[in-house]
């Protein structure tokens, strides 16, 4: 349940990034560059990977600190380039939002890699 949720959530995050980058040709505007990169690579690439490995890893899936690294993921890969969007858009009052989602992209990262470590990689024949 959590791997195809992270992946079903990376790729709506996909075509949100892609419609921003194809908004910013169309407008030749490209002021959201930052937050459609982040869009793509924090949303779409990290979710997707994430899930992935729990759908190879199950075992890891259904620990609580998972569905914890989940949330992590998913709320910092809306929230931060939300942050970026706004301070490019309106101002640096914004920096704090921005902020707080790069701290929540950085826990689900530091919760990944503790499961990570955790629970390996055991289809691979030699451990990782
Ligand atoms: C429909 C597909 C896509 C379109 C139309 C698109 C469009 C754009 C545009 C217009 C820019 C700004 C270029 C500039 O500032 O001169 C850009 C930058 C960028 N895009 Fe995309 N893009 C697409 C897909 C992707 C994907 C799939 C990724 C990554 C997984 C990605 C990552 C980036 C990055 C890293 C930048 C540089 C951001 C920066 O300079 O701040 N793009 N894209």
């Amino acid at each position: 349940m959590l791997a195809s949720n992270l992946i079903r959530i990376g790729v709506v995050i996909a075509l949100v990034g892609l419609a921003a980058g194809i908004g910013m040709g169309i407008a030749d505007d490209f002021r959201l560059a930052p937050a459609h990169a982040h869009l793509n690579l924090v949303g779409f690439v990290t979710l997707f990977l994430a899930g992935l490995y729990y759908a190879v890893v199950p075992e890891a899936a259904e620990t609580t600190l998972a569905k914890i690294q989940g949330v992590a993921a998913v709320a910092g890969a809306v929230l931060f380039p939300t942050g970026i969007s706004l301070v490019v858009m309106i101002g640096p009052q914004f920096v704090p939002v921005a902020i707080a989602g790069a701290l929540i992209v950085f826990l689900g990262m530091a919760l990944l890699a503790w499961i990570v470590f955790r629970f390996g990689v055991p289809l691979l024949k030699r451990p990782v």
